[in-house]
């Protein structure tokens, strides 16, 4: 996370709560569109959860099984949110004001917290005030949670396209 031109890869952050759920779909949609837009090299992408309760699991198998039909393979494996993520990413993105609320507090100081985004930010058609979390619910809340990280991903890829050209 360097500022200097194009010298270091720019990095993103997707965080939720079990980091089973959004936050992996929202790696996976994110790194699927970098990849057809040529800048996979150019940004990388991770999550990570506010609770380390899940760590070490793959994403909810429901979550797989709608981002499978959507073609997204989910791979990652749950990881809790660690100081050094404040140093190493340019962009932590929240997925619910809860989330932002606490990676504000975690952040270590004022510049790291001026990284901490909230996703619904970049929606472009679509419009709500966060990801809502689909754990307990149903089948509607996981497709909900792929319709607004595909929308929010497009409005990010803008977003990340305007700093790398300013670096
Ligand atoms: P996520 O969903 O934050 O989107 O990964 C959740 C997964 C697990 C729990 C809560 C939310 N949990 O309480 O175990």
């Amino acid at each position: 996370m360097e500022k200097d031109c194009g010298v270091k890869e720019y990095k993103i952050l997707f965080v939720c709560l079990g980091n089973i759920c959004r936050s992996p779909a929202a790696e996976e949609v994110m790194r699927v569109l970098l990849a057809k837009e040529g800048l996979g090299d150019a940004v990388k992408v991770d999550s990570a959860g506010l609770i380390a309760y899940h760590e070490g699991e793959l994403p909810d198998s429901r979550m797989r099984m709608h981002a499978y039909l959507r073609g997204y393979s989910l791979s990652h494996r749950s990881r809790p949110i660690r100081k050094s993520d404040f140093k190493d990413f340019d962009m932590i993105i929240g997925m619910d004001s809860n989330n932002v609320e606490d990676l504000t507090e975690l952040a270590p100081d004022d510049e790291s917290r001026s990284r901490v985004f909230k996703m619904t930010r970049f929606l472009q058609t679509k419009r709500a005030d966060s990801v809502p979390d689909p754990y307990y619910g149903g089948t509607e809340g996981f497709e909900l949670v792929l319709d607004l990280l595909e929308d929010s991903c497009s409005g990010l890829l803008a977003f990340v396209r305007q700093r790398l050209s300013c670096r």
